[in-house]
């Protein structure tokens, strides 16, 4: 089997959700990691058995990677992902592809100009119930997707915003709960329903005064299919409930899931503790296998170690593009029109208008 030698840029807390995969996948050769923190870099990389460097320039001339993972925090991304995509070298970033649509135009003509790959992480794309809400549409069994809505009732406490400085300000962080924990839900709502034609929204800070950005937004958001959908996603709960993603179809069918019980989890710091699970399925003729798919989907997690195996999955769906000559399943396209999806949020609100997404 071809394997493609592969480091990560950023060794903090998804960084280690990334060297898991990593050193386990067939498809890779876990050749290097960098952070401009040398001791953070050199304690990684001893724990993981790899070559450790204290910047990108070093790893990409000395390890030779074909490709890397870039984890640092999001208005980081683009500069690491262009320097490697200059050079050829195949860049999957984390979620969200970037702060500023500026910055995701600057790495896709990158990655166009040095024939690099660019995949974004959206590890819930490849959820089983989620998967299944995506092939019953494709297979038009709910007729046209016609309304959805995304519902994140989650939580973080003042110890999290702590736990890095970046956390929590406009500058170093681009925003709140959209920029951070919405572009999951984000992506699959775009990739059930899109594209989008415009979007109104609103954003606030509800309860966290400890930080500037926001913890609640809403936002109305017209396809240019003509269908609609909404946005509640919140920081607020505590604890937090649940995070919940439903379609509902021009022939009145319905497909949903919960993909996360309680609050979202965080790298790091706490496990996906309740499995992803369809939540809504009344598909003519299919309603019965409701409980059936809850069945499969709990055995499923059980059967993995889900705060790393969907992660897992995608590094290996990003290596098996490189190898196969094909596009990544999440590709730079699908991450830019995420962040167009969040920063028109963000202005529409501050200019009190809907904003159109570009075409
Ligand atoms: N897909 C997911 O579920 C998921 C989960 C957590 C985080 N993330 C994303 O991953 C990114 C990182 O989050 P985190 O929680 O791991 O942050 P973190 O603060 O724990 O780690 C970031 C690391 O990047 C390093 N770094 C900063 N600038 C650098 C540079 N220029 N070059 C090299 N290294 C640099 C820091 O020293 C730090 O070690 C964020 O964009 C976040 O949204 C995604």
């Amino acid at each position: 089997m071809a394997r493609v030698r592969i480091g990560i840029v950023g060794c903090g807390k998804v960084g280690h959700i990334h060297a898991a995969a990593l050193s386990s996948l067939p498809e890779a050769v876990f050749a290097g990691v960098c952070d401009n923190d040398g001791r953070r870099a050199r304690e990684f990389g001893a724990r993981y058995g790899v070559p450790a460097f204290d910047n990108l320039t070093r790893m990409l001339e000395e390890a030779a990677v074909q490709a890397v993972v870039i984890c640092t925090p999001h208005p980081v991304h683009a500069a690491p992902a262009i320097e490697a995509a200059d050079r050829g070298v195949h860049v999957l970033v984390e979620k969200p592809m970037a702060a500023s649509l500026a910055d995701c135009d600057a790495m896709l003509e990158a990655a166009r100009t040095g024939g690099a790959h660019l995949g974004i992480v959206s590890q819930r794309r490849f959820f089983p119930p989620v998967v299944r809400m995506k092939e019953a549409i494709d297979a038009g069994k709910i007729g046209t997707p016609v309304l959805g809505a995304v519902v994140m009732l989650s939580w973080r406490d003042e110890a999290y915003y702590r736990s890095d400085p970046w956390r929590g300000r406009w500058d170093t962080e681009g925003g709140g709960v959209l920029i951070n924990q919405s572009p999951h839900h984000l992506d699959i709502l775009e990739w059930l329903m899109g594209p989008v034609e415009e979007i109104t929204g609103n954003w606030a800070n509800l309860n966290h005064p400890y930080v500037e950005v926001e913890d609640t937004a809403l936002a109305i958001i017209r396809f240019r299919s003509g269908g609609l959908a909404s946005i509640m996603v919140s920081l607020s709960q505590k604890p937090g409930i649940y995070t919940k993603i439903h379609v509902h179809g021009s022939n009145g069918a319905s497909v949903g899931a919960q993909t996360d019980g309680g609050a979202t989890f965080i790298a790091g710091m706490s496990s996906v503790l309740e499995p992803p699970v369809n939540d809504l399925w009344t598909i003519p003729g299919e309603e019965h296998l409701l409980a059936r798919f809850q069945q499969e989907d709990g055995d499923a997690f059980r059967a993995v170690d889900a705060t790393t195996y969907y992660h897992y999955l995608q590094d290996q769906d990003f290596l098996r593009s490189i190898v196969e000559g094909r596009p990544p399943s999440v590709t730079g396209e699908d991450g830019r029109k995420v962040v167009e999806m969040i920063t028109a949020i963000y202005r529409s609100q501050a200019e009190h208008r809907p904003i159109p997404l570009s075409r």
